[in-house]
């Protein structure tokens, strides 16, 4: 059973100089400022802080770590190409190596470019859109986060106060007004509305981007393949942001998964064992507005970048690919999340919390909430309070998560699900009798 050690000075002094000399200070899993921690190590499904504390990790670098932390397949890979130096700009084996294998494994891909961030990778996605079509605006949907530049942080998962589609609302300070006169938001799982928004705009948009499963809520039967006819008819870009989805749904993602196609996608985070990457991947057509006659025509599309391409996150990645590859992985990553699901589930039931599980098995939540979960505004009506005292109830019996969602790892075990089990009806049984007293 695990009891947590007490923070140790070492720690505590971390916590303080992070404090101190980093504007936000070190991230919280949990943002109780008792549950703040430093890491000293992860290893594959767990995570050890600086007092000796070691937890099943479900956080797992909010993603990245499908293998699990520090994969020896992968660890291995980069160890040899440390040897033969770490940044070129110019493009080593394996950079093309990977762009062969990224066009193999993902069903939109007939050309791929590689950046280091998922950030990066929707904001040249939607360059790339907005260079093909001639047009600026983008519409985005409600909830649906693609990264920190201007064009998406904008209505996310940060949005209290939405306000009347499609008007956006900037989820940070220093956002342009002129970005936000260029971005228009929908509902997502909502076709109707979405329609209506996209055919009255449709000879202003550059492109369509989406979560295809919008955090942890799943697309509704028929939404996505709507929204890409809708997007064809029109002749919009339709952008898959799978930077979660990716390689965590299905080998070729969610397009392949729940075999839908965009025009293009921006990848990142499951593809290289936490090694920096983002991909943009698309048809060829689209892709060659970043070509050498469109640049040589003065109208091409720029999207370097010093370490896109590196040879550390190229062999991570097709390390981490090959791994991803093996019989079976696929079908034990999802029997495990199914489990933890299930238990999840069947806990909130024993316990009478109102709360539905919502996700697909390799990433999902319990949402404390009495209704469904089709798109953003059900997600506010949930208990974000209870959602909180939950992971804290968690981590202190030896589970952290990510905020608002459960990554899976491959290398989860039988064991590690039975003991988050154990945990989660410990923390339910605790969170039940807060509840009763209240
Ligand atoms: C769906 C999605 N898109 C884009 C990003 C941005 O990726 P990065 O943090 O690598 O810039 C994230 C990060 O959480 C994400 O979840």
């Amino acid at each position: 059973m695990f009891e947590r050690k007490p923070r140790s000075e070492y720690e505590a002094a971390l916590l303080d100089k992070g404090k101190r000399f980093m504007p936000s200070g070190p991230r919280n899993p949990t943002r109780s400022p008792d549950q703040a921690m430093i890491v000293k190590r992860g290893r594959g499904s767990r995570l050890e802080d600086c007092s000796g504390n070691t937890y099943i990790d479900y956080l797992l670098g909010s993603g990245p770590m499908l293998l699990g932390h520090s994969h020896p397949a992968v660890v291995s890979a980069v160890r040899e190409i440390l040897e033969d130096g770490n940044a070129y700009l110019l493009a080593g084996e394996a950079c093309i190596e990977l762009a062969e294998a990224m066009v193999d494994a993902i069903p939109c891909a007939d050309k791929v470019y590689f950046q280091s961030t998922g950030s990066e990778a929707t904001f040249f996605a939607l360059r790339l859109a907005r260079a093909f079509r001639k047009r600026d605006k983008i519409l985005k949907f409600e909830g649906g986060y693609h990264g920190m530049h201007d064009y998406a942080l904008v209505s996310t998962q940060w949005t209290y106060a939405p306000a009347d589609f499609p008007t956006p609302v900037a989820n940070s300070a220093g956002i342009p007004a002129s970005v936000l006169g260029e971005v228009l938001v929908a509902p997502f799982n909502d076709i109707d509305t979405t329609a209506k928004i996209v055919e009255s705009h449709a000879d202003e948009l550059a492109g369509v981007i989406v979560e295809p499963m919008q955090r942890t809520i799943p697309p509704r039967d028929g939404f996505l393949s709507d929204l890409r006819e809708l997007t064809q008819r029109l002749g919009i870009p339709l952008v898959f942001d799978e930077v979660v989805t990716g390689f965590r749904l299905a080998y070729g993602g969610a397009q392949e998964y729940y075999d839908v196609q965009p025009d293009i996608c921006a990848l990142g985070k499951s593809i290289s064992g936490g090694h920096p990457i983002g991909v943009l991947a698309g048809r060829a057509d689209i892709m060659d507005c970043a070509g050498p006659a469109k640049l040589m025509s003065g109208e091409g599309v720029l999207l370097s970048g010093t370490y896109s391409g590196n040879p550390v996150s190229a062999v991570a990645a097709l390390a981490a690919m090959r791994e991803l590859r093996k019989p079976g992985v696929y079908d034990g990553l999802f029997e495990r999340g199914r489990r933890l699901m299930e238990g999840l589930a069947a806990l909130a039931s024993e316990f009478e919390i109102p709360a539905i599980v919502s996700g697909e098995p390799p990433a999902f939540d319990l949402w404390f909430t009495e209704g469904d979960l089709a798109n953003f505004r059900d997600m506010l009506r949930c208990d974000g309070k209870t959602q909180a005292r939950f992971a804290q109830l968690l981590m202190d019996r030896g589970v952290v998560k990510a905020h608002e969602k459960f990554f899976v790892s491959i290398v989860h075990s039988d064991q590690d699900i039975d003991d988050t089990i154990a945990a989660a009806r410990s923390a339910m049984e605790q969170l039940s009798s807060e509840r009763a007293s209240t």
